[in-house]
């Protein structure tokens, strides 16, 4: 049998082949592209071009059709799309960003990546091609690994190369010049691409094709920066001064000594040492998603007590909101879901850790937890935030 099943639907399973994910770590991650040929045996696809185009005509998602035209022009339009009946049968794609926030089918396809932490693993962007359809050759700045699904697509990979061109078609389409493949391959259903950082790529289809881009988050240091120090804003906190208490007399008043710079250079780096203060930032920011969230708060606020009593009445599943990012962290109790920090008690840890997993919890999953005021309060915050929510319908 070439799939599990897993939440009642088909789900696809990875083949590494020679390749396990430890030597793939060791030997291509972040260092070579990589062609895992048929990776997914008999590979189910998660939708079909007809629901990604619905997705597409989606206010909060977000989404583009790159074409190509006549003499090398390129046109890109973003979503909300109301029909497609202007693209004809070639030449173009759709493409549709963090897909796996509204088909939990495409959300599934990010568990044979799951030997990566949650934090590095971003989003399922997906595209549909018509024959020749493509977004062009270019760079991404992350990892990514693109699964062909349905059809076909010819794809190379080339190495990383100063010198390649930026070339820009349209204000919005960054692509480099022509390079030399190192991989050059027809991507047939269930082929898997890794393709590192800055190493060019393109794709062009073969006839209509789907592709499932899993994208990775690393985050740069600009980000870092700006964000921790929005955080600090936010908090009124960093206010205190530099200070010199041993400052000797100079004879040069006019030069900005070496000391002078290292030490407020060291000034500004202790303030990100705040051990405490950085763990409530990164684990916040990590969860941060950067793509809209299917989260529809409940009417009434659900009080501690009518939840235990659902839970009681055993029948309920709490599931979290697809795409939802949560991670734990023991030496510091705590919990961080899509941005927010959740102080644990010191019997939450098994509770959180549930959490953080993401898989539907069950009356029978919670019972053990429930014991504890602390447990009870944490779910039902999540509830109330609708981050997580109560499915009485389903079965597991
Ligand atoms: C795609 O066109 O499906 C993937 C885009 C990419 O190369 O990142
Ligand atoms: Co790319």
């Amino acid at each position: 049998i070439p799939f599990f099943t897993f939440q009642g639907h088909l789900m696809n399973h990875l083949d590494w082949g020679d390749l396990t994910p430890e030597t793939f770590l060791k030997e291509y991650w972040q260092k070579k592209p990589l062609l895992i040929k048929g990776g997914f045996k008999n590979f189910i696809d998660p939708l079909t071009p007809e629901e990604l185009a619905g997705f597409s005509m989606e206010e909060e998602i977000e989404s583009r059709i790159i074409a190509k035209g006549e003499d090398h022009m390129w046109s890109v339009e973003h979503g909300p799309f109301e029909s497609f009946d202007d693209y004809g049968d070639k030449d173009w794609t759709l493409l549709v960003q963090a897909t796996n926030n509204w088909s939990s089918e495409t959300h599934d396809l990010l568990k044979p990546f799951r030997f990566m932490p949650n934090w590095r693993l971003d989003d399922v962007m997906v595209s549909f091609s018509t024959p020749n359809g493509g977004v062009g050759p270019h760079l991404d700045r992350y990892d990514v690994f693109i699964i062909q699904g349905q059809g076909k697509r010819h794809w190379r990979v080339g190495l990383p190369d100063d010198s390649l061109e930026t070339l820009v078609p349209h204000e919005d389409l960054k692509q480099v010049s022509d390079f030399d493949a190192v991989i050059d391959v027809i991507t047939e259903s269930g082929d898997i691409l890794y393709i590192p950082p800055n190493h060019p790529h393109d794709g062009i289809a073969v006839d209509n094709a789907l592709n499932y881009s899993i994208g990775f988050q690393a985050p740069s240091s600009q980000e870092l920066i700006s964000t921790f120090a929005d955080l600090m804003i936010d908090r009124d906190i960093g206010n205190s001064r530099y200070g010199d208490p041993k400052r000797k007399p100079t004879d040069k008043p006019e030069e900005l000594t070496h000391s002078d710079i290292v030490s407020l250079q060291n000034f500004m780096v202790e303030a990100i040492k705040d051990r405490k203060l950085f763990n409530n930032f990164i684990g916040g920011y990590l969860t941060h998603n950067h793509h809209t969230l299917e989260i529809i708060e409940p009417e009434e606020q659900l009080s501690h007590q009518a939840f235990e009593s659902l839970i009681a009445s055993g029948d309920i599943i709490i599931k979290p909101v697809l795409g939802i990012k949560a991670l734990y962290n023991c030496d510091n109790a705590s919990l961080f879901v899509n941005g927010n920090k959740f102080v644990l008690g010191g019997d939450c840890v098994d509770l959180a850790k549930k959490i953080a997993q993401g898989r539907p919890l069950t009356a029978f999953d919670l019972e053990s937890s429930l014991d504890s005021l602390n447990n009870v309060n944490l779910l039902t915050t999540l509830i109330n935030m609708g981050y997580w929510y109560i499915d009485q319908s389903d079965e597991l």
